[in-house]
This record gives structure tokens, C-alpha cells and sequence, in this order.
């Protein structure tokens, strides 16, 4: 496989060293991988060959030792569907199968040890093939593990419990009618209902297996759950456990970047932007910027995810233009800050600061970053506003 794949410069964050060596439109190489990009040197390579370049899918040679033996994750995928073929035929999952699948994560979580790099690979060449639910099951499995992992919150017990709940997560769809599932279009209700039924299924397809850990059982019955107590079962967000939230980032993650008969994937940008702008929606702010900072420059190949004179909103209903990367934090760029919305018995009014107030989010203590706008009409109206009040 040799994808030529496109890179904008502009989302390029000073200090990053990419795997890959980058190349003009035409193959002329351009600079070699793992050199150090330093703004001076983005500039340069921008004004001499614009703002696109190229890298290729077959330069992706990881230079440290390989320690990831193929053969667990195809292990992974063939205990996957073995699983799934016996919950099918049995509506049981036995015992055997279980301890099966736990020496399959065993093998996963010893592996990711070694080198996450590789393992995020791995994990990218695994998308190109095999049935969904298989590969989104060891998919899920591993990237939940890389995160727990990098993270450093959890013990080496937990991290495995979390993981085989990351493994066994939508089992629960085998119970699922298969036409509701394959569907292409649009579920009505009764088949919304049907689908939200699938983390109830999967835990009770498990819960009598002997000596089953409560993480595991938590990871698989709440990942669905959102804040405001939006989730499939309505529960409140902020007192569950840390699991399924892990987990539930991975998951929407894998989903979204992964091929499926509806729809084309999305690129690692772009789901990176889809969590950000999930922030106080979906997920808390912690766990998407422990994300993003972890596993976004892995997932996107050290790239920023935003770029400079793009729109932000922040928590405290400020608006904002992001004039440069954070240093250390990719969720805390320098902006500048326009207006504020206040919210009035339900009319929204703005209020427009004299002149813009110049932020660098890594030393504001109030302020975050929790949407990036992507709304082109929107784009347009703020700029529009924008030079109206000679704010730019
Ligand atoms: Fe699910």
C-alpha cells in the first residue's frame, strides 16, 4: 500500500517531528522524517512550496524494534469472532470463551508495554479489512489500553479489566435483530430502541461468569452513558465510574475514523475536532484533553487538529480567534477573545469587548477551549461582525 496522503501546514504545531518524511505534489522530497519542525521551518517550507504537502502510507517504517507479534492481533480477531459465533448459536458465552478472551487482552496489554507507536500501526492497518465488528472490538481493545496506559491512572489489574470491557463491549448487538443493524438509512424509533438496548444485553450475557470484575461489567453497561444525563440510560455522568468513560472516547473514536456501510470514515483531524467539539456535551473536559493530549499525535502523525484564524468558543461563552499553538497543551492555543453570549429567558444576546483581549489559555486559570467552529455560515457572519466593529 502507498497512499499519498495530504498535510496542510497550517495545522502543523511548532516542535512536532513527523514519521514520515514529507514530499511536494510532484515526489520531490522536501525534508526527511524525524526532523524537529520549528515554526521558522514550517514558514519556510510554506513560502517556498505553499501550504500542501505529501507524505506516503509506505515511508511508515516505525525505526524502533518491532515487539508487537502479529499473531496476537490476529489471535485478537479470531477469538473476536469466535465469540461473537458462539453468543449467535448459544445466546450464552461460556467460560472457556471468556478466559479465552481474557488471555487475548492479557497478550494485548503486555504487548502495548513495549511500544504504543507500533501498536497504533497496528491498529490503523487492522481498518483496511475484516468484518466491523471484529476489528472494532480489538480496535476499541487496544487504543482504550494505549489510553489507560499513557495516562498513568490506572494499575496494570485495572488496565486489564478495562481493556477486556473495551473488547466485549457491543457483544450485546449479536442479540440485536441483524436487519436493524446492517441498515443503511435512518432507524425510526422502535429500532433507536432496540439498539440502546445492546450494553444491557452485553452485561448479561457476562454477568454470571465467575470471578468477573466489576470493571469489567461497569465498562460494558455504561459506555454509552453522556453528561446531563443524556445516555442510553439516563444516568448522572459526573458519579460514574472512570472505565466506560475511557472507554467511550476509544469506542467514538474507532467509529468514526473506520469504514461502515453507511457511511466513509472520517480522517484522525477531523474525529479529533468531532471529540473536542463534544466537550460538555458528551464528555468532560478532562478526559478529552487527556486524549487528545496522549493519543492525538500518534493518531494524527504529530499534527494540530486546529489551525491558526480558526473560531473557537471557550467554556465561559466567549468567542475567540486562535492566533497560536499551546506549547504544551494542545487544547490551550494563544486567542483572542471578541464577545461574550449571554443568555436572557431564553434570547441570546452578545456582548462585544471594546478591543479583543489577548489570551495565552496555558496561564488562564478560568477559561477553556470547548468548540472549534466549524459551521462555514457561521465563519462568515463572525468575520462579517468582526470587521463591522473593526475587530480585525
Ligand atoms: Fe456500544
Amino acid at each position: 500500500m502507498n497512499n499519498k496522503i495530504k498535510l496542510n501546514l497550517n495545522y502543523l504545531r511548532p516542535g512536532c517531528n513527523l514519521i514520515y518524511p514529507l514530499y511536494t505534489e510532484d515526489g520531490e522530497k522536501i525534508i526527511d522524517d524525524r526532523v524537529i519542525l520549528t515554526q521558522r521551518k514550517i514558514d519556510e517550507i510554506k513560502k517556498k512550496y505553499g501550504d500542501i504537502v505529501y507524505y506516503h502510507d509506505s515511508d511508515a517504517e516505525i525505526k524502533n524494534e518491532l515487539t508487537i507479534p502479529r499473531e496476537h492481533i490476529t489471535k485478537a480477531v479470531n477469538n473476536s469472532r469466535s465469540i461473537i459465533e458462539e453468543i449467535r448459536n448459544t445466546d450464552k458465552l461460556s467460560k472457556s470463551a471468556y478466559r479465552e478472551a481474557e488471555n487475548v487482552v492479557e497478550d494485548i496489554v503486555s504487548d502495548l508495554n513495549s511500544n504504543e507507536l507500533e501498536a497504533i500501526k497496528l491498529l490503523k492497518e487492522l481498518k483496511s479489512h475484516e468484518d466491523y465488528l471484529y476489528q472494532h472490538s480489538v480496535n476499541v481493545g487496544m487504543l482504550s489500553a494505549i489510553f489507560a496506559m499513557m495516562t498513568g491512572a490506572f494499575t496494570k489489574e485495572e488496565i486489564k479489566h478495562l481493556t477486556l470491557g473495551a473488547y466485549l463491549l457491543d457483544i450485546g448487538s449479536i442479540k440485536i435483530e441483524k436487519k436493524i443493524l446492517q441498515k443503511s438509512g435512518r432507524f425510526n424509533s422502535a429500532e433507536k430502541l432496540a439498539i440502546k438496548q445492546h450494553p444491557q444485553l452485553g452485561y448479561d450475557i457476562v454477568k454470571s461468569i465467575p470471578g468477573i470484575d466489576k470493571i469489567v461489567l461497569q465498562t460494558m453497561l455504561f459506555h454509552h452513558e453522556k453528561m446531563y444525563n443524556r445516555g442510553y440510560f439516563h444516568l448522572p455522568y459526573e458519579i460514574l465510574p472512570i472505565s466506560p468513560k475511557f472507554v467511550s472516547v476509544c469506542d467514538i473514536y474507532d467509529a468514526l475514523t473506520t469504514k461502515r456501510p453507511f457511511r466513509d470514515p472520517i480522517s484522525p483531524t477531523k474525529a479529533l475536532r468531532f471529540l473536542v467539539n463534544s466537550i460538555n456535551e458528551h464528555f468532560d473536559y478532562k478526559l478529552i484533553s487527556d486524549f487528545i493530549n496522549k493519543l492525538g499525535p500518534m493518531l494524527n502523525n504529530t499534527q494540530s487538529f486546529f489551525a491558526r484564524n480558526e473560531y473557537c468558543e471557550l467554556n465561559t461563552g466567549e468567542l475567540a480567534v486562535i492566533m497560536d499553538f499551546g506549547m504544551y497543551d494542545f487544547l490551550k492555543p494563544k486567542v483572542m477573545v471578541f464577545c461574550k453570549f449571554k443568555k436572557k429567558k431564553n434570547k441570546l444576546t452578545v456582548q462585544f469587548y471594546d478591543r479583543p483581549i489577548e489570551v495565552n489559555l496555558q496561564e488562564d486559570n478560568k477559561r477553556l477551549l470547548t468548540k472549534i467552529i466549524d459551521n462555514r455560515q457561521h465563519i462568515i457572519a463572525i468575520k462579517a461582525k468582526l470587521i463591522e466593529k473593526d475587530m480585525l
